[in-house]
């Protein structure tokens, strides 16, 4: 079998932490067994670029379940679990991650799981879609399409296809309401402070929050921080959402300003260098500094380095950073999400990436079937799919739905004045 893991022999760990997630994904159970009937993916080949961690394995089970051949590597360099990245080689995987790849082996990596030819990509972050539009172009006439994960993968992917660039059509699954309600706000927000919490051990409450970003993550984070405790500040850029920011009850100002109030910073916007020099130099002795966006731009990292004098890992997954006046800032797993990338970070809890899968084992299925007859362009998820994952959920979690009565129904399709 061909793999390149850590280590094989973690594999029985592995395997009872993949078996642990698939207990709490009922959706994807479901799913699975309907999809290793039908074998939708039969003879197809899938590859993947997802954060190699348990949850994720239990989407690989379901594509390996519905017949295709999987290859997979992680879409960032620090969160693979190594126990499961063994666990899945040993179930016949194709598997190319280990946690602490460096940059040159990240791509390789990747390249490794397009060298399987696959017939569909499974995505999150779109650096996969966009090596095979750049360097193995000789595959686009394989590629019947791929599923993005991400914000940021999908911002990417409306850029490429803006320019005349996107060469297959992608679903767009961080966009369906069943993903990015559930695992943008809740997901996030929970795995952001379990991290945060876990890395360093400090208290939330009464601590000064700063959140950078007030889309679906930046609004979980702040609102979890709040529900801690915690004072919160929002810093946005866009006039409605720091509106909405503020009518949540949020103190919402400029990075300048919230510079100096900050204990800890989490950036959610997505952008680069949302946390420069000059508010470094304005922080507190003390501050925190973590990103839960997809990379590790969002704090200029270099400009810290540039800044310190004395640089020390004074816990896993923390560095410390003094300045030339004493001030230390601390910054948490490398300025990479900090939700999946320190070593004791656990990724979105299971029930939320069961939705989340759950969409992109459809998504899959959607592409294997229709791939061939639609255009380059990056599409919704299907409206049938969007709600077929929220009713299984709520079955799952035992929460009844309301019928509208036929009355009802006729009621709201009338336009007719007095009707
Ligand atoms: N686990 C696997 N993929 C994840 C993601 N995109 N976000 C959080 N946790 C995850």
């Amino acid at each position: 079998m061909t793999y390149e893991v850590k280590d094989i022999k973690l594999a029985p760990r592995g395997k009872l932490m993949i078996d642990w997630a698939e207990r709490h994904m009922p959706v994807l159970a479901e799913i699975r067994r309907e999809l290793s009937k039908k074998k939708p993916l039969k003879g197809m080949k899938v590859g993947a670029a997802l954060h190699t961690e348990a949850k994720t394995a239990v989407l690989v089970r379901t594509f390996a379940a519905a017949g295709a051949k999987v290859a997979i590597t992680s879409c960032n360099p620090l969160s693979t679990r190594d126990e499961v990245a063994a666990a899945l080689a040993k179930e016949g995987v194709e598997v190319y991650a280990w946690r602490g790849e460096t940059s040159r082996e990240y791509y390789a990596n990747l390249n490794h799981v397009l060298d399987i030819k696959p017939h569909v990509l499974v995505d999150d972050g779109a650096d996969l879609i966009s090596l095979v539009h750049s360097k193995r172009t000789e595959l686009l006439k394989r590629v019947q399409g791929a599923s993005e994960e991400t914000t940021t993968g999908v911002n990417r992917l409306r850029m490429m296809a803006a320019d005349g660039a996107l060469k297959f059509p992608v679903m767009a699954v961080n966009d369906s309401p069943a993903k990015r309600f559930f695992d943008n706000r809740f997901g996030t927000a929970e795995s952001a402070f379990q991290a945060i919490m876990g890395i360093t051990n400090t208290l939330i409450a009464g601590k000064n929050i700063v959140v950078v970003g007030y889309g679906f993550v930046g609004r979980g984070i702040a609102s979890r921080a709040k529900g801690l405790g915690a004072i919160v500040t929002v810093v946005e850029t866009d006039p409605i959402k720091a509106l909405e920011a503020s009518m949540d009850g949020f103190r919402v100002t400029g990075m300048a300003k919230a510079s100096r109030l900050g204990d800890i910073f989490v950036t959610t916007t997505g952008n680069l260098k949302v946390i420069r020099e000059e508010h470094m130099r304005a922080m507190k002795d003390g501050a925190i500094l973590c990103n839960a966006g997809h990379f590790n731009v969002e704090i200029d990292i270099p400009a810290l380095r540039k800044l310190a004098v004395k640089r020390c890992e004074v816990l896993e997954d923390v560095e410390e950073f003094q300045l030339k006046d004493g001030r230390r800032l601390y910054l948490l797993a490398e300025g990479r999400l900090v939700n999946l990338a320190g070593k004791r970070s656990l990724g979105h809890p299971m029930e939320i990436m069961d939705m989340s899968f759950a969409l992109q084992a459809l998504s899959v299925e959607y592409i294997a079937k229709h791939g061939g007859e639609l255009e380059p362009k990056v599409y919704e998820v299907p409206a049938e799919i969007d709600r077929k994952v929220a009713e299984l959920k709520l079955k799952s979690v035992g929460v009844e739905l309301e019928k509208p009565t036929k009355e009802q129904l006729e009621y709201l399709r009338s336009w007719r004045a007095g009707t």
